[in-house]
């Protein structure tokens, strides 16, 4: 893509990590046969938890799909477009939301003392302040697997009851996006990067 205004824009990355992390990742379901290692996923993570949640809730939880078995039973509820894209990735990854983070903040956030008990029975407003919080951190979590050298290929086209069913009965996290995980193959992606709209297009100025 050639887009003057983004070419001389001035960016306080280098453009090698600008490239790495936004111009030149794709969303990838072509990979090579490289191993995921689980060092890797958390030198990302250690990237990615420093993104800001409210509170510091960080409510977002990992699942790492890697066994052909735990393929097969992820794969079993995603939609039938996505199956063998699960299948083909060297590690699936299953987001998902903790209405449970509350139990870490009197760690994660002393500035606030008792948060964690006026949180405790406020169920409705856990569960919605999880999800708006574990979607950022998901965003955070894809730029954080660009900049340890993996690509990503996010999908939401998935029976999230049926993984929560499966994977979470115990823990109550809520699925909300499976994000494979590995090295792209050459672009990665078996058709053109598409349009992105414009500033003037996304930006009202007042
Ligand atoms: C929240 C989300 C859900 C998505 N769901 C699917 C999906 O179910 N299946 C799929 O093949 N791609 C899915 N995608 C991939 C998008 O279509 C892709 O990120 C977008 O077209 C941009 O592609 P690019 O990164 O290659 O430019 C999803 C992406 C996101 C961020």
């Amino acid at each position: 893509m050639t887009d003057t205004l983004l070419e001389t824009a001035p960016l306080a990355i280098d453009d090698a990590a600008a490239d790495r992390i936004f111009r030149h990742a794709r969303s990838t379901s072509l990979w090579t046969t490289d191993e995921v290692t689980d060092a890797r996923l958390e030198a990302a993570w250690d990237l990615a938890k420093l993104g800001p949640t409210a509170m510091n809730t960080l409510p977002l939880r990992l699942l790492v799909v890697r066994s052909p078995e735990a393929k097969q039973r992820l794969s079993a509820h995603m939609a039938e477009g996505n199956k063998p894209k699960v299948e083909a990735a060297p590690v699936s990854l299953v987001l998902a939301a903790d209405p449970a983070f509350h139990e870490h903040l009197d760690e994660l956030f002393p500035v606030y003392p008792g948060i964690r008990e006026q949180l405790a029975p406020a169920t409705d407003v856990r569960e919605q302040m999880a999800r708006k919080n574990a979607l950022l951190q998901a965003g955070y979590l894809i730029v954080a697997l660009r900049a340890v050298g993996l690509a990503t290929g996010p999908m939401d086209g998935m029976d999230a009851d049926g993984i929560d069913g499966e994977f979470f009965a115990d823990s109550g996290w809520k699925s909300l996006l499976v994000v494979n995980v590995g090295i792209a193959d050459g672009e990665g992606s078996s058709h053109p990067r598409g349009k992105r709209l414009g500033f003037e297009q996304v930006a009202e100025i007042l």
